[in-house]
């Protein structure tokens, strides 16, 4: 049932090239240059008119509801809040019925989230749902929403949820911005044929794997590593974090890469790994400077970066080619070698990668 693989994990972070495939199949019309979601669509009203957009998750999901925020406020023009399902519930937040919550859940049985939607629902906010699970609670309780179609996922850490999930929210916010009038309709046209690229890249991100276990095995051994990123990627370095974290039980923590200097810097010294990554398009010169700072504390650096880079690959210790996107799609790409890095470094170390200690696939509990 792990299709020959050792653990369910690498099977699932090798299917994401055909899980986003099935995530935008017959909702991404390249050719046609549109993007069809029926939610969305009998919706439409609701979120062009939305005063804000706040999105609930935990964990893992948090993080693609960050990432959401970036894509939603660049590109449709929405302005999106975050939340913790977790501290939102208990807050006494302000929602009136002009907001519009997205509730992100693979399982959809997260009892914090499934709250935080009950409490805005009564507060008469519009409540979607991007669901893994069919027929899940979360997806029972929302007024509308958009499956991923990532197929189940088994390993405790989530990794192909989290690219469709980003996938589905991408979609909507081109959706949405279509409508709003935010695109020409050469950029439009551009964005969705480059999203139609992502799964040939996100498979050719995936043949750094021999790379990836060299990394690996040097670094398996470290109690603490720092996770760099900044705007669209600055969430992808708190998951690679997270994924570490909890498969290998090795401490990290993931910052903006701007946030360095005021605090974690005191933390860098030679045996300190940075993974940073520092993709060509956005704030790739002010990565390289941060990168900078590292080395003169004499870090260890490992690097994501655009295939073909070379001011980096001079500066780090090492680099992993991911191939060149729109900067709003590179954390579909940056996210597969850190996935696949927690993953051999788990392995290495001996620990149960698909059930890690402590943790369960479905938060049923507060
Ligand atoms: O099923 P959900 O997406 O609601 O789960 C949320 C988190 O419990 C989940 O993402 C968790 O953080 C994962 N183990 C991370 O890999």
């Amino acid at each position: 049932e792990k299709g020959g693989y050792d653990h369910f994990m690498l099977k699932e972070i090798y299917e994401q090239p055909r899980a986003i495939k099935d995530t935008y199949r017959g909702r991404l019309l390249a050719d046609q240059g549109l993007v069809k979601m029926s939610g969305i669509e009998q919706n439409m009203e609701k979120f062009i008119n939305a005063n804000r957009i706040i999105i609930v998750a935990c964990g893992t999901s948090w993080h693609a509801g960050l990432v959401a925020e970036y894509i939603f406020e660049d590109l449709a023009r929405i302005p999106v809040e975050v939340e913790y399902a977790s501290e939102f519930r208990y807050r006494n937040p302000v929602i009136t019925d002009k907001d519009v919550l997205i509730a992100i859940s693979q399982s959809g049985e997260t009892a914090d989230t499934l709250a935080a939607i009950k409490l805005a629902k009564e507060k008469g906010a519009f409540v979607f749902g991007v669901c893994n699970v069919v027929g899940s609670s979360i997806a029972r309780e929302t007024d509308a929403g958009a499956y991923t179609h990532a197929g189940p996922e088994i390993g405790v850490a989530s990794t192909k949820a989290f690219t469709t999930q980003i996938t589905v929210l991408t979609l909507m916010a081109l959706r949405l911005a279509k409508a709003k009038g935010e695109f020409s309709e050469t950029k439009y046209r551009e964005y969705l044929t480059e999203l139609e690229t992502i799964p040939s890249k996100v498979e050719k991100s995936l043949e750094s794997n021999a790379l990836i276990e060299i990394i690996a095995d040097v670094y398996k051994d470290s109690t603490n590593c720092l996770y760099l990123g900044r705007g669209y990627n600055f969430p992808v370095a708190l998951e690679g974090a997270l994924k570490l974290k909890e498969i290998s039980y090795i401490h990290a923590e993931g910052y903006p890469a701007a946030e360095m200097k005021h605090g974690p810097i005191a933390l860098i010294d030679e045996h300190m790994p940075v993974f940073v990554i520092a993709t060509k398009k956005g704030h790739y010169e002010k990565v390289v400077s941060n990168i900078q700072e590292i080395k003169s504390r004499k870090g260890k650096i490992i690097a994501i970066v655009t295939e073909g880079d070379e001011q980096v690959r001079d500066l780090a210790d090492h680099v992993i080619e991911v191939p060149e996107t729109l900067e709003s799609l590179t954390p579909l790409l940056t996210t597969i070698p850190l996935q696949l890095l927690s993953y051999h470094i788990a392995v290495m170390r001996g620990c149960n990668v698909d059930q890690p200690r402590n943790l369960a696939k479905s938060v049923t509990v507060e």
